[in-house]
C-alpha cells in the first residue's frame, strides 16, 4: 500500500465509513468494480478468476469480463464506421498463462530489465483482471510494437476508446509511474466515466487513483 493509502484506510476507521463498505470507498480494492488497480505494486492473487464473455469481434482471445466485451465490440463497430479494421491480440490471461508468457520471454535470450519493461510478472498483470485487451490493425507489421502508435489504428485508438470506457494504459512519459514502456495497443475498461476524465486530464491511471483517493481524505477530514 503506497503512504495515502495507509493513511487513508485509518481515517476511513476513525470516521467509521468502514461500515458503509471499503470497497465503495476505495474503488482500487474492489476487485469486482471497474476502478481495481493492478501493477507491480496493487497485484492479484493466483486464484482470482473473473468470469468472461467472448467479445464477438476479429481477432484471437476474445475473452474479457462482460461488460469490457461489449464495449470492445462498440469500439470496433466505430473503428470499422471510420474505415478502421482493428483486432483482438490478447484478453484475458489466467494467472498461470501469465506466469507461462513471462517465464518464456525470460528465457528467450531477452534481457530481464527489457522483459520487464513489457510483460507483467505474474499477480500484476490487468489481462489476469478481465479488463485488458492488447489490440492490433488487421494485417499490420506494427502490431505490438511501438510503430502500432504512430499508425492509422494505432492514432484512432488513442483519440477514441475513452468514448466507449477504455484508456491507454502505459504511454511514453509515465514509465516511472506505471512501471511499464509506452504501449500503444493496451487498452483497459475503467468505464466511461472515468475514462473521459483520464483522457481530458491526460494523467496515468495511478495518478486518477490517487487523486481520488486524496479527494476522499480531504472530505473526510473537512467533516471530522
Ligand atoms: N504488457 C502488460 C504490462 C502486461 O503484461 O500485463
Ligand atoms: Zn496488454
Amino acid at each position: 500500500m503506497s503512504l495515502l493509502s495507509t493513511i487513508l484506510a485509518y481515517a476511513l476507521a476513525a470516521s467509521g465509513v468502514l461500515t458503509t463498505g471499503f470497497t465503495q470507498v476505495m474503488p482500487q480494492m474492489d476487485p469486482s468494480g471497474t476502478l481495481f488497480l493492478v501493477n507491480r505494486t496493487y497485484t492479484m492473487l493466483p486464484v482470482y478468476v473473473p468470469e468472461v464473455s467472448n467479445a464477438n469481434v476479429s481477432g484471437q482471445s476474445r475473452d474479457m469480463r462482460p461488460e469490457a466485451a461489449r464495449a470492445l465490440e462498440a469500439l470496433f463497430q466505430a473503428a470499422k464506421a471510420d474505415k478502421i479494421s482493428l483486432r483482438t491480440i490478447s484478453g484475458y490471461r489466467s494467472y498461470d498463462k501469465q506466469t507461462a508468457i513471462y517465464k518464456r520471454r525470460l528465457s528467450s535470450g531477452a534481457k530481464a530489465a527489457d522483459v520487464n519493461a513489457y510483460v507483467a510478472p505474474p499477480g500484476a498483470s490487468e489481462h489476469q483482471l478481465g479488463l485488458a485487451m492488447d489490440v492490433g490493425h488487421t494485417g499490420a507489421s506494427v502490431n505490438l510494437t511501438p510503430g502500432f502508435g504512430t499508425s492509422k489504428a494505432g492514432k484512432w485508438l488513442a483519440e477514441n476508446s475513452w468514448k466507449y470506457g477504455f484508456i491507454i494504459r502505459y504511454k511514453a512519459g509515465w514509465e516511472s509511474v506505471t512501471g511499464y514502456n509506452a504501449e500503444p495497443w493496451h487498452i483497459r475498461y475503467v468505464g466511461t466515466e472515468a475514462a473521459a476524465e483520464l483522457f481530458a486530464k491526460n494523467i496515468p491511471f495511478e495518478t486518477y487513483i490517487e487523486d481520488l483517493q486524496l479527494a476522499l481524505l480531504l472530505s473526510i477530514i473537512e467533516e471530522e
